[in-house]
């Protein structure tokens, strides 16, 4: 495993720009299971994640190229159905291919993704709704067995709070079933609607785009796609914050302002100056960072992915921070990370209470889930001295040469062989 050593306490300065979307390009290539055709999907990152998912969508008998970053896939001849754990086990968005395969196939197996360093992370919305949709799962030694004897029909489901890859997973089922059906409660992030756009481009007929109600008619067959992934907003957001951590100023090229709104209004109250243009964001920060307090929620609301980057910020406010997670039972394990640097954080329940203070300083830190990462080298970019982040492979998964963005921005950051 690798890690990262950070020379802290120098301002960053520059210009970078932002890739395509991990959570986005996911559901993207599951969905080129749906129809045969080369399917072209642009701005892909080339990160581990998305490298799995094509491993795993070769072990079912697909084909794919990659030029720059645009991918080119074709699932004409699928002759296997089963997503076997020893991939599964290394990426928890492998149960995105149940869908899909489901729909084209009449059959699934795919092993259970288990658990998960951010909380339990259960998977019961997907096995209802496409139970709702007509299929008999069957749950044996750690996989589930989908089938759907003649063809998925069309059905209802309401999530009980909204689910990203729920609603992407019941999208690509039912974009083929035979009927109508219903997501209620459905995700609204960004990710979901860039999947429904590749679906419609496809001849899914869907109503509903950008909101919590999606219907779905179910039509014979699609055709092949060409789509774009949207920018990371998770990556943008992660370099903003990281600029008002260490100070000085940015301009992030080729992401979507437009998806951070909480983010945005939230930063501007911590007394960053931000600036928008339709496809560009500049940060600076003028001064000493104010303590605001956040709560995460799905979107619009303020994303979960960005609550660890924003606590290492807090951390260096004027005064007292309280941060609530929502969404994971488990994310805070950045906490006791952050602490070794210097920061004051107590738990209480769901919440982080984050006095701010005058410094932080390197120390030895371990990366635990891709967010506590970023997090810890926010937190190293600000600090005085050395830090050292341990088994950050976490943060290979999702930041497209982060290194390498990282010193375009001035600042002195190495990886490193453990
Ligand atoms: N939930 C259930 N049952 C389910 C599904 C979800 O109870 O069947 C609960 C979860 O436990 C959680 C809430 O619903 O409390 C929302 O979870 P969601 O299903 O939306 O999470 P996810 O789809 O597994 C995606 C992202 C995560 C991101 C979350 C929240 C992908 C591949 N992953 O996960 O990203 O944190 O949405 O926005 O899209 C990451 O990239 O590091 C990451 C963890």
């Amino acid at each position: 495993m690798d890690k990262l050593i950070i020379d802290g306490a120098r301002k960053l300065q520059g210009e970078i720009r932002i890739s395509g979307a991990k959570n986005a390009a996911l559901p993207l290539i599951a969905a080129t299971l749906l129809a045969p055709g080369w399917h072209i999907i642009h701005n892909v990152p080339d990160l581990r994640d998305t490298r799995t998912i094509l491993a795993l969508l070769e072990t079912f008998g697909a084909e794919w190229k990659r030029e720059g970053s645009t991918l080119l896939v074709k699932t004409d001849s699928l002759n296997n159905f089963e997503a076997s754990y020893d991939l599964v086990k290394t990426m928890r968005a492998s149960i995105l291919v149940l869908g899909p395969l489901l729909a084209r196939m009449g059959k699934a197996k795919v092993s259970l993704p288990g658990g998960c360093a951010i909380g339990a992370r259960p998977i019961d919305f997907h096995l209802q709704g496409l139970k709702n949709m007509g299929a008999s799962l069957d749950l044996e030694d750690g996989y589930v067995t989908a089938s759907a004897q003649n063809h998925l029909t069309g059905g209802t489901i309401y999530f009980d709070v909204p689910s990203v890859t729920g609603t992407e997973n019941i999208l690509m089922a039912a974009v083929l079933a035979k009927g109508e059906s219903v997501i209620k409660n459905a995700a609204r992030e960004p990710e979901v609607t860039n999947l429904v756009d590749m679906l419609i481009s496809m001849g899914a007929r869907i109503e509903g785009r950008e909101t919590d109600r999606l219907t779905i008619h179910g039509v014979k067959s699609l055709n092949p796609a060409e789509i774009t992934t949207i920018p990371d907003r998770i990556e943008t957001g992660t370099y903003l914050i990281a600029v008002g951590t260490a100070g000085g100023e940015a301009t992030l090229t080729h992401c979507n302002p437009s998806h951070l709104p909480a983010l945005i209004v939230k930063l501007r109250a911590a007394g960053l100056i931000i600036k928008e243009s339709e496809n560009s964001i500049f940060v600076s920060r003028p001064a000493k960072v104010q303590s605001i307090d956040i709560k995460t929620h799905p979107y619009p609301g303020f994303p979960t992915d960005l609550q660890a980057q924003l606590m290492a910020l807090m951390s260096l406010s004027t005064g007292l921070s309280v941060i609530t997670e929502t969404i994971f039972e488990n994310r805070f394990m950045h906490v006791a990370e952050l602490k070794r640097m210097g920061a004051e954080i107590k738990i209480n329940g769901n919440s982080a209470i984050v006095k701010g203070v005058n410094q932080l300083n390197g120390a030895q830190v371990m990366a635990t889930d891709l967010r506590a990462s970023a997090s810890l080298g926010g937190a190293g970019l600000a600090a005085q001295g050395v830090t050292e982040i341990s088994r950050i492979y976490h943060l290979d998964r999702e930041n497209e040469d982060m290194v390498g963005k990282l010193q375009a921005l001035g600042a002195r950051v190495s990886k490193e062989k453990e």
